[in-house]
C-alpha cells in the first residue's frame, strides 16, 4: 500500500477512535463505566469489551467475553462501514472458558486497517442477539513500509488498582495517543498475588481509593481466582478502549502465577492453601490463554514463546523465561542441565532455528526478564554458571551464525532504562554488543534501580527510576509509569528507540543504522552498512 493510502488509512482509525469515544462519552459512561454494552436481560452481553492479537500479514485474532452460552459470530471489512464483509465465522463461549471466546480471522490483505464485528448469539434463544462491539487491528505487511509499535509491562500491580477520580489505567491512554501498529506486553499483565484493596495512603497524604472486585480481594489460587484478575483489569475503560484499536502480543513473566516462582517448586506460602506451583501455573496458564488473544500453538496448548513475522522489516520473538526454569536456588552449577534450565532445550533449539532462518532487517527479542538480572557468572571465574550458561550460550550462538541486528526489549524492572551489552566490559565476552531496553510499568508501583549482574558487561546509559527518597513501590499518580516506542522507516530502515513516560513526554530516544551481514543461512541484508 503507498504511504498515500496508508495515510488514508490512518484518518479511517482516528475517525473511528474518535467516534469511539463520543459514543461512550454520549452514553454517560465516563472513564469507568461497566464494560457493557446492552442492559437488555433477553439479549447477551458483551462483557469486557475486545480485544485483538498475534497479527501476521494475512489474519489476526479477536476475542471477547458474554454473560452467558452464547454463540460469538464475527465479521469482518476492510472499512468501517462493513459494507465489504470479507470474513465470517463463529465461535462459541461455554462456562467452561469462562464464557470468553476468540477466533482467528484469516486470509486478510497485508498493510491493511481490518475492522471486526462482533456479536453473541445465545445459546439457548437463537434469535436473542447482543448489541455488535467493533474493533479494529492492523495486518502486518509485506512490503517495506514504515512501521511503529509500544511495548511495556507489569499491569495493576501493589494493589494500585482502578482509582476513578486519578483517570485509572492512564498508560493505556497514552499509548493509544501514539497509534502503534502493536502492544507487546511483556508481563506482568496481572499480579495474582497481589490484592487490591479499598484504599492505599499516599506519602503525600492522600488516599488512593481502587475499584475493588471479590477476587482481587484475595491472592490467586483457584482458577477463578485467576480469571478474576484478567476481568479486574478490563473494568478500565482506558484499556478497554486500547484493546478495541490495538492488537497486542501477549507474554507472560511471573506475576500472571506467582512472586519468583518456578515450575518444580513445592512450598507453603502463607494463605496460598495449594503446595504445588505447577498446579498454580496450571489454573494460572489456562486463564491466561483464555483472556489474552494469542494463538493456540497444537504442538503445545499452553505455549506463550513463539514468533511474529512482521513483514521485511521485522521478526519478533517473544520469549517464556518463566515455563521451563530449573530451580531459583542453583546459581553455582557450571553444567548445563535440568537446573540451570531458563528457557529450557527445547525453546532453545527452536530460538536459534528461527534466528537463523530470519531475513527481517531487525530482530526484537521480547524477554520477560532482564538480562542483567540473570545471575550468570561467579566473581572468582570468568566461566558463566547457573542460567547464564543457557543465556551465553545463545549469545555466542548469534555472533557465530552471523545474525545481525538484534534488539532486546522487556519489562520487569518498574522503570525505564537503555542497557548496552558490551563484551569489552563483560567476565564472559564471547557475544557482539548488543543493547537491552527497559520500560514499564504501565500501571504498578514504581521501583529505585536495581544493580546488574556483570556477566555480560551491561552499561546504563539511560534510567528514569523512583529516586532513594521517593523509595519503592512509588504509586502510579506520581508520573513514572513508562511504555517504550519503537519506530521503522520504511526506506532506510533506521530504527529508532523512544522512553517515554505516562504523560507522553520523550525521556531519552536513540536511533541505529541496521547493519548489514550474512546470517547462518546465506542471506544478505538489503541494507548498506552505514554504521
Ligand atoms: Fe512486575
Amino acid at each position: 500500500m503507498s504511504e498515500r493510502l496508508r495515510a488514508g488509512s490512518a484518518t479511517t482509525r482516528r475517525r473511528f477512535l474518535t467516534t469511539l469515544a463520543s459514543a461512550t462519552a454520549a452514553a454517560g459512561l465516563g472513564n469507568i463505566a461497566p464494560p457493557a454494552f446492552s442492559r437488555s436481560s433477553q439479549r447477551p452481553i458483551v462483557t469486557h469489551g475486545v480485544q485483538s492479537g498475534d497479527v501476521s500479514t494475512d489474519s489476526g485474532m479477536v476475542w471477547a467475553r458474554a454473560d452467558r452460552p452464547a454463540r460469538m459470530l464475527i465479521e469482518a471489512a476492510t472499512t468501517d462501514s462493513f459494507k465489504d464483509i470479507c470474513h465470517a465465522s463463529f465461535a462459541d463461549a461455554l462456562p467452561e472458558t469462562d464464557f470468553t471466546a476468540k477466533a482467528l480471522i484469516e486470509d486478510l490483505p497485508a498493510g491493511q486497517q481490518i475492522f471486526y464485528r462482533l456479536r453473541f448469539q445465545d445459546l439457548s434463544a437463537a434469535q436473542a442477539i447482543s448489541e455488535p462491539i467493533i474493533g479494529q487491528f492492523r495486518t502486518a505487511p509485506t512490503d517495506r513500509r514504515s512501521i511503529s509499535f509500544v511495548w511495556s509491562g507489569d499491569t495493576a500491580g501493589q494493589g494500585w488498582g482502578i482509582d476513578p477520580a486519578r483517570g485509572g489505567m492512564r498508560t493505556y491512554a497514552t499509548m493509544l495517543r501514539n497509534c502503534p501498529d502493536f502492544f507487546v506486553h511483556c508481563g506482568d499483565g496481572i499480579y495474582a498475588d497481589c490484592t487490591v484493596p479499598t484504599q492505599q495512603k499516599l506519602p503525600n497524604g492522600e488516599i488512593w481509593r481502587n475499584i475493588v472486585t471479590e477476587e482481587k480481594s484475595r491472592v490467586a489460587t483457584t482458577l477463578a481466582d485467576y480469571r478474576g484478575n484478567y476481568k479486574y483489569n478490563l473494568l478500565d475503560a482506558n484499556l478497554r478502549d486500547f484493546n478495541a484499536a490495538v492488537p497486542i502480543f501477549a507474554q507472560w513473566d511471573n506475576h500472571e502465577v506467582m512472586e519468583d516462582w518456578w515450575p518444580g517448586e513445592a512450598f507453603d506460602r502463607r494463605g496460598y492453601g495449594v503446595k504445588s506451583a505447577l498446579l498454580l501455573a496450571a489454573r494460572a496458564s489456562r486463564a491466561f490463554h483464555e483472556y489474552m488473544p494469542l494463538r493456540y500453538t497444537p504442538a503445545e496448548p499452553g505455549r506463550v514463546y513463539r514468533k511474529i513475522s512482521y513483514g521485511p522489516l521485522l521478526d519478533l520473538f517473544l520469549l517464556d523465561m518463566r515455563s521451563y526454569r530449573g530451580p531459583n536456588e542453583a546459581h553455582s552449577e557450571t553444567q548445563y542441565g535440568p537446573n540451570t534450565q531458563l528457557l529450557g532445550p527445547a525453546q532453545l533449539a527452536w530460538f536459534k532455528r528461527e534466528l537463523t532462518r530470519s531475513t527481517a532487517t531487525w530482530k526484537f527479542i521480547a524477554s520477560d526478564t532482564p538480562l542483567g538480572t540473570i545471575i550468570a557468572h561467579s566473581p572468582s571465574s570468568r566461566m558463566p554458571v547457573g542460567r547464564g550458561i543457557e543465556i551465553a550460550d545463545l549469545l555466542s550462538f548469534i555472533r557465530r551464525a552471523g545474525v545481525r541486528n538484534t534488539i532486546w526489549i522487556t519489562a520487569d524492572l518498574h522503570y525505564t532504562a537503555a542497557h548496552y551489552f558490551d563484551p569489552n566490559n563483560a567476565a564472559f565476552q564471547d557475544f557482539d554488543p548488543f543493547w537491552e531496553f527497559v520500560s514499564g510499568p504501565i500501571h504498578a508501583g514504581t521501583w529505585t534501580p536495581c544493580a546488574l549482574d556483570r556477566s555480560f558487561g551491561p552499561r546504563i546509559v539511560f534510567q528514569n527510576a523512583a529516586s532513594h527518597e521517593q523509595g519503592d513501590n512509588l504509586a502510579p499518580c506520581f508520573g513514572l509509569q513508562f511504555f517504550g516506542h519503537v519506530a521503522i522507516d520504511g526506506q532506510t530502515g533506521t530504527l529508532t528507540v523512544t522512553l517515554k513516560d505516562v504523560g507522553d513526554r520523550a525521556l531519552w530516544t536513540t536511533s541505529i543504522e541496521p547493519q548489514s551481514g550474512q546470517n547462518a543461512r546465506g542471506h544478505t541484508s538489503p541494507l548498506p552498512d552505514k554504521t
